[in-house]
C-alpha cells in the first residue's frame, strides 16, 4: 500500500473521474508524494484510454513530517531521502507516460509544455503567492465545462489557520469560473471543482 495524506473515499473519486476522461486534455498533479492519489487517477484514466502525459510536481525530499506519515503507514523513510524513485516505482506499474517535474513550484511550472488540461490536482500549494501564480499559470489552460480542479487542502484553514484560506479565497473571488461537485465534511479536507468558464486576471 502507498502511504497516502489523503482518504480511500478521495482516491476512489480519482478513479472514478479518470475513468470519465473525455480525451480532450492532460492531467496535471502539484505534491504528488509518493503516488498515492496519482495512482488511482492514473488508474481510472488508463481505463479510460488515456494517452497523455501525465505531469507531476513535487520537491520529492522527506521532511520531518512526511517521515512520521509514512511510519505510521508501515513505511520507513529518513529525512532528506529522495521520493522520486518511489513515485516513479508506484506510477509505472499503471502508466508508463508520467513525466516528474522535481523542483520547487510554481517556479517549477516553466517546464510544463503541453495544453490543455483536463483534470489538475492542487495538493502541494496552499498558501500565497504560491497558490495564486500556479493558479495563474495553469487555468488559462482548462477547458470549460471540461476541466476538473481538484483543491485538496480546500477545508485545511478550519485547523491550520488563516493563512491556508487561499483556495477558499479563491473560489470565493471567482463564483462563476467554478461549481463544486464533490466534498466530504467531516472526513477530509478536499473538494473538487468544475471549471466553467475562464477568470478575468486583473
Ligand atoms: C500533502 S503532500 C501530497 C500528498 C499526496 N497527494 C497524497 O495524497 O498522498 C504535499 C506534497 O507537496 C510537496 N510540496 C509542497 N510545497 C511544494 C512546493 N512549493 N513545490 C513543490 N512541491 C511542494 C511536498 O513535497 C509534498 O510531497
Amino acid at each position: 500500500m502507498i502511504p497516502a495524506m489523503t482518504p480511500v473515499e478521495v482516491h476512489n473519486y480519482l478513479r472514478f473521474l479518470g475513468s470519465e476522461w473525455s480525451g480532450q486534455g492532460c492531467a496535471v498533479e502539484l505534491g504528488s508524494w509518493l503516488g498515492a492519489t496519482a495512482v488511482p487517477l492514473l488508474e481510472g484514466l488508463v481505463h479510460s484510454g488515456y494517452d497523455k502525459l501525465f505531469w507531476a510536481f513535487d520537491y520529492w525530499r522527506a521532511d520531518h513530517r512526511q517521515v512520521q506519515k509514512a511510519a505510521i503507514q508501515g513505511v520507513r523513510l529518513s529525512i532528506g531521502q529522495e521520493l522520486v524513485s518511489i513515485f516513479t516505482r508506484n506510477t509505472k506499474s499503471v502508466y508508463d507516460e508520467v513525466i516528474t517535474i522535481q523542483g520547487g513550484l510554481p517556479r517549477s511550472l516553466s517546464q510544463f509544455t503541453e495544453s490543455p488540461i483536463e483534470f489538475c490536482i492542487f495538493d502541494a500549494p496552499k498558501r500565497n503567492p504560491v497558490f495564486i501564480e500556479c493558479m495563474q499559470k495553469l487555468e488559462p489552460h482548462f477547458i470549460p465545462g471540461v476541466t476538473v480542479l481538484g483543491l485538496l487542502d480546500f477545508y485545511s484553514y478550519k485547523k491550520g489557520g488563516e493563512d491556508r484560506k487561499a483556495p477558499v479565497d479563491f473560489i470565493t473571488e471567482n463564483p462563476t469560473s467554478f461549481t463544486m461537485i464533490k466534498d466530504w465534511p467531516g472526513i477530509c479536507s478536499c473538494a473538487f471543482f468544475k471549471y466553467e468558464k475562464p477568470i478575468l486576471w486583473k
